[in-house]
């Protein structure tokens, strides 16, 4: 998708964090926003700052774990537009715990919001923008925890609610092949911003509640915490832009941190094909 400048794009989570980043970036190249996200003031506060990048920014409350909210969401971004030409199923909640400690509400919660969120996404939008005809680009937000499981992260429902979205957006991309629509996983490393308090804080009743929170990362720089390196979400945001310039399929973060693991991790696959069987 080559213009971009005129078109409407459809960000949710974005209030924060990586979805602020690709609101402001899209904003910086012409286009209108529906920025949506569980916590209006936030979707709000970013629309604030698309508008004084000269672009219209419609911001919208919105579960993406619900179905009913998404659709509102639609009708919302096409009731303001008229068209949207990009989406991106970007937001997402974190789990730390060891596998065998997760909670059943917190698997619940995880895989509603980070794989029904992005399902519920496409099943909303998609068939518009493919009736509409004109060229679009969907970006469903997993992680690099999505391509490999990391060490000893402590992340196996989040791991298993991202590989989810790299296998869907692979297959989504694949079956949109000769159509005017393209599609994107972006698998962010470690990022800059504040998903680990939110998630924290924001954890709905529904799903065991909000538990405490280590703080935010101004907090961990307020106390000299040394926190490990973590990517600018703009760089991200700007690698998306070229992606859906470009119709690439992968945008990851740290390249030399994935193309290490996903080798390992492919090179373990490619070794136990190996059975030696007579
Ligand atoms: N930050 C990282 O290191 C990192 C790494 C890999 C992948 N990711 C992924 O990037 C995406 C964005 O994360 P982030 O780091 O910007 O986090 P963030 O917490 O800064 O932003 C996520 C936003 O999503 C919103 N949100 C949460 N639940 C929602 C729901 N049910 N409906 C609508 N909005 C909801 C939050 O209010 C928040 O504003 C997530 O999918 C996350 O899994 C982040």
């Amino acid at each position: 998708m080559e213009q971009l400048a005129g078109r409407v794009a459809v960000v949710t989570g974005g209030g924060d964090g990586i979805g602020r980043a690709l609101s402001l970036t899209l904003a910086a190249e012409g286009m209108d926003l529906v920025i949506a996200d569980v916590r209006l003031e936030r979707a709000s506060a970013v629309a604030e700052e698309a508008r004084t990048l000269g672009r219209r920014a419609l911001p919208v409350a919105v579960d993406v774990g619900d179905r009913a909210s998404v659709e509102a969401l639609a009708d919302a971004a096409y009731a303001e537009f008229g068209a949207v030409q990009v989406l991106c199923n970007n937001a997402g909640v974190v789990g730390v715990s060891p596998l065998t400690a997760v909670e059943d509400a917190n698997w619940r919660w995880l895989i509603q919001v980070n794989l029904w969120g992005v399902v519920y996404g496409l099943q909303t939008f998609l068939p518009r923008m493919l009736d509409a005809g004109q060229e679009g680009h969907v970006v469903n937000t997993a992680s690099s925890a999505g391509l490999y499981p990391g060490g000893s992260g402590r992340q196996g429902a989040y791991v298993a609610s991202k590989y989810a979205v790299v296998g869907m957006t692979e297959a989504l991309a694949a079956e949109l092949e000769g159509s005017p629509i393209g599609a994107t996983v972006l698998c962010p490393t470690a990022t800059r911003t504040d998903i680990f308090h939110n998630a924290f804080v924001g954890r709905p009743d529904t799903y065991g509640g909000p538990r405490p929170s280590r703080g935010t990362l101004a907090d961990f720089e307020a106390r000299g915490d040394v926190l490990p390196e973590m990517m600018d979400p703009m760089l991200l945001a700007r690698r998306v832009v070229r992606a859906i310039r470009e119709r690439r399929r992968y945008v990851v973060g740290d390249t030399s941190e994935v193309r290490a693991n996903v080798r390992d991790r492919l090179q373990r696959i490619l070794d136990d094909c190996d059975w030696n069987e007579e």
